[in-house]
């Protein structure tokens, strides 16, 4: 059976990876085709992960220990990988996943101060030894992030509940989140694609689809 090829991307909130991850979706599905392509999203991207999304990241989950945070997103990820992401890699499809273990060890491991162990060890019980083939990690200045992310989550909230949880959070917890995907990217280079500063757009997107080409020819896709 061939196996497909597993992106994700990661960032900080506000870090463009909604925009980046469309437009290479676009690019993908125009050069594969639609039935070749699978678009997914964690936490969420089932039915399942869509209550626990909702549970997580609602502002209203108040005194969430960070233990059950990190619990609750390989919970999401455990399903996402059985009902999504492994059968569509055993059918040879491409997966483009918007954010995976990366975002605990950043978030958890690094703005929670779980530590990375801790993360890992559960990653490998819980997702066995599947990683991404390539992630595209879009690290822009830190408070440039920040900003972005707050203008939108101001705007988006309502009474119905939001998903602003994470966005309350203080500089400390981003900037010890932002270190931790550099020493992420620092220790597997050939699986993370940093792509830092103060870029725009295309020329983000040039880089996505450059490492992307590489890794579809690598695969013999
Ligand atoms: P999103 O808005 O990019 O979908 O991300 C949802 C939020 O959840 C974002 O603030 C990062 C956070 N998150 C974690 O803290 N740990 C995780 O493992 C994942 C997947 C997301």
């Amino acid at each position: 059976m061939p196996r497909g090829l597993f992106i994700t991307f990661e960032g900080l909130d506000g870090s463009g990876k909604t925009t980046q991850m469309r437009r290479l979706t676009a690019w993908l599905t125009k050069r594969l085709g639609e039935e070749a392509v699978v678009v997914t999203r964690q936490p969420g991207g089932t039915a399942t992960g869509d209550k626990i999304r909702a549970l997580v990241l609602d502002s209203r989950s108040g005194g969430l220990a960070p233990m059950t945070e990190m619990a609750l997103m390989f919970a999401d990820r455990a399903q996402a990988i059985k009902e999504v992401i492994a059968p569509a890699l055993a059918a040879g499809r491409v997966v483009v996943c918007d954010r995976f273990t990366d975002s605990t060890e950043a978030y958890q491991g690094g703005g929670r101060e779980l530590g990375s162990e801790t993360v890992l060890d559960l990653h490998r019980l819980v997702c066995g030894g599947l990683q991404p083939d390539l992630t595209l990690l879009l690290l822009p200045p830190l408070k440039g992030s920040l900003e972005r992310a707050r203008r939108r989550n101001a705007r988006e909230a309502d009474e119905n509940g939001d998903e602003n949880r994470f966005e309350l959070e203080q500089e400390g917890f981003y900037g010890r989140a932002w270190a931790k995907y550099r020493e992420i990217a620092q220790r597997e280079p050939q699986r993370v694609m940093a792509i830092e500063g103060e870029l725009t757009i295309e020329e983000v997107h040039e880089r996505v689809i450059a490492a992307v080409t590489e890794k579809l020819a690598a695969a013999g896709i």
